[in-house]
């Protein structure tokens, strides 16, 4: 089996990190997380005993909005890590960067030391969500050094092939689940709602981080015209210091006086049960999403589940079969569908055993990590 340095830069877990962890599981004994920060996301990769060690101890500055000039100062930044990659990174058979500043270091440190490189692709690199000097750094790493990109996603990979990368590099991976995870008994489910009192409500549960593109606010805005019974869970934190958009979450949920029906709940690590309580889980992006773990996630609970229709959220829910699409951004939309879930709740139930049922199918690790595991033996395999 390959030996296999990762690279991410974030110090917390988001899903991406999330996903990572199930991606390296299988390399446990031959492998190497290399981080670019400190923090939670260390511990849970020691959990699950991967190894992990923290390459940098200052966070790198590479903002959203940084010119090519920044760009290339930044790069200076990286010089120390690059050097610390390229040196680790002779003792393994490939570097598979997992952010967009791994695979900055990733391609340089791969030229360095003669390692073919992988890069995750779990971003879509369009212009809502990077700038124009961002998405052309990444992309010519990743065409220029990368033997492999994985995308996160059709949507990913098309907006990577319109950013300007290669198509013949790239391959479509989802996210891989354990289904087992997310059967949760029907006396655990009755305890939380009793500790969280959620009893004879409608709960809508958020799942994500806290940030503006996540769309919280669209899911408050959409409460306000809902019934009385219909309240929230708004579980997840800022990872990645929006605190503006925190405080303005709170005081919306004010200036519409929801107080007595939002519950903010911060970050968890009991997503399958909290999922499983909910009535219904709401996916609200504003802007594509690249994959959507939180809306699978919700599937293999058998909760409903009600996504923003753009990126790859269209590639996991058909309307009305496995779930139900909102247009992005519009309220009044949201509300109409999660009124129409609670009041018919047969149908809605029946379209949640169906997506509990295809999703623990089609997104099951054991296949997903297969089906890496064949891309990285067709690409770097022995007999290659
Ligand atoms: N999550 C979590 N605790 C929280 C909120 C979210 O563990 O409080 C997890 C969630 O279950 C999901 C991941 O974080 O697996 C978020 O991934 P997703 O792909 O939905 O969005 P991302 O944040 O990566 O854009
Ligand atoms: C990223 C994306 C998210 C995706 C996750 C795992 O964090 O924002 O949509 O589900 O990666 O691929």
């Amino acid at each position: 089996m390959m030996k296999i340095l990762f690279l991410d830069q974030s110090g917390k877990p988001g899903g991406a990190e999330l996903c990572l962890i199930d991606i390296a599981k299988p390399y446990s004994d031959r492998c190497l997380v290399g981080l670019f920060a400190d923090g939670s996301f260390k511990n849970l990769l020691q959990e699950n005993k991967i190894p992990v060690q923290v390459l940098a101890t200052q966070a790198i500055q590479v903002r959203k909005e940084s010119s090519f000039a920044q760009g290339l100062g930044s790069l200076g930044q990286l010089a120390p890590i690059i050097t610390k990659v390229a040196k680790i990174a002779r003792e393994y058979d490939l570097i598979y960067a997992n952010t967009q500043k791994a695979l900055v270091v990733g391609a340089i440190a791969s030229f360095l030391s003669r390692r073919p490189l992988v890069y995750h692709l779990h971003d879509i690199l369009s212009d809502e969500h990077f700038s124009k000097t961002n998405r052309r750094i990444a992309v010519t790493c990743a065409n220029r050094f990368a033997s492999l990109v994985i995308a996160n996603s059709q949507a990913s990979k098309t907006a990577f092939v319109k950013a300007g990368g290669r198509a013949d590099l790239t391959e479509i991976v989802y996210n891989g689940f354990d289904p087992k995870n997310y059967l949760i008994g029907e006396s655990d489910v009755k305890q939380l709602r009793q500790e969280l009192s959620l009893e004879g409500q409608f709960v809508v549960g958020h799942f994500s981080r806290l940030a503006p593109w996540k769309g919280q606010h669209i899911l408050l805005e959409a409460l306000a015209k809902c019934p009385q019974e219909v309240t929230a869970l708004l579980v997840g934190d800022a990872l990645f210091g929006e605190q503006d958009y925190v405080d303005s979450l709170h005081r919306q949920v004010s200036d519409l006086g929801l107080e007595k029906r939002v519950k903010f709940l911060g970050f968890r690590s009991d997503i399958p049960q909290l999922m499983s309580a909910c009535d219904l889980v709401a996916h609200t992006s504003i802007s594509p999403e690249p994959f959507g773990r939180v809306i699978v996630e919700a599937m293999l609970c058998g909760t409903p589940v009600v996504a923003a229709a753009s990126g790859g959220a269209i590639e996991l829910v058909e309307h009305d079969v496995n779930g139900f699409l909102a247009t992005p951004g519009k309220p009044q939309e949201l509300a109409q569908i999660i009124t129409a879930c609670l009041q018919e709740s047969e149908k809605t139930a029946t379209i949640a055993k169906n997506a509990q049922i295809t999703a623990s199918q089609r997104f099951d690790v054991t296949i997903i990590n297969q089906q890496i595991a064949e891309l990285l033996e067709r690409n770097f395999g022995n007999n290659k």
